[in-house]
């Protein structure tokens, strides 16, 4: 049985920005958003094979040590022609790359080495996993999606990350041509929203939270 979940909670990052975007997120449903940052919880090692399984482990680690409800993420890109990579390693090819313009021209040098030039070729998709576990041990996942293909050379300067060189199918703009609010925005009639954050999200919330 799906559980709501209500009052205080762990966000469970040490990421600034995550944090604002979740307690955004959460605040029209009366949830107030506390994080294990703040907390002073140690942040567990990602060991899982997957985004579910990553976003599990700190959701879980996070509702044992503060003993309350813990909400967490885990999110990348996965582009067909390189097996899913960067996958749930994207975080570090990017630090590894330096930074991520770096990164995004490996992933277009790997494409073309690997004879990937035409869109059709060039499949991509992003995925967030949300989390939310229970002291006594229930949890929820839900998994969004967005697919699209890469561009050469990147588009825009908004977002963050990989945006600038994914183009959601059925648009023009990139996610780092986009405003927050086309990429993140959830629509109000109730439709589908586009990032695959914000996809996952409605779910979440169609499951487990009520408007305040
Ligand atoms: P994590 O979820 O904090 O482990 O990091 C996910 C990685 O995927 C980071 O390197 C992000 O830059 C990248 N990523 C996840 N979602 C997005 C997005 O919406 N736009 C661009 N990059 C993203």
């Amino acid at each position: 049985m799906t559980r709501l979940l209500q009052g205080r909670i762990v966000v469970a990052t040490h990421n600034a920005g995550k944090l604002r975007e979740m307690r955004e997120l959460l605040a029209p449903y009366g949830i107030e958003a506390v994080s294990a940052g703040e907390l002073g919880l140690a942040e567990p090692d990602e060991t899982a094979t997957d985004f579910i399984g990553n976003a599990l482990i700190k959701a879980e680690a996070a509702a044992r040590a503060a003993n309350l409800p813990a909400f967490a993420d885990d999110s990348g890109l996965c582009v067909d022609g390189l097996n899913g990579d960067p996958g749930i390693y994207s975080a570090r090819w990017a630090k590894e790359a330096g930074d991520y313009d770096r990164v995004m021209a490996k992933i277009d040098g790997l494409l073309i080495e690997r004879g990937c030039v035409a869109p059709e070729q060039r499949r991509a998709h992003f995925v967030s996993a949300l989390a939310v576990a229970w002291p006594d041990g229930h949890r929820e996942t839900f998994e969004g999606k967005v697919f699209g293909i890469i561009v050469a050379p990147p588009r825009g300067t908004a977002g963050f990350g990989y945006d600038p060189c994914f183009l959601p199918d059925g648009h023009t703009r990139t996610f780092g041509e986009m405003t927050s609010d086309e990429k993140h925005g959830i629509p109000a009639d109730g439709s589908q929203a586009l990032s695959h954050r914000a996809r996952a999200f409605q779910m979440l919330a169609a499951a487990c939270l009520r408007k305040a």
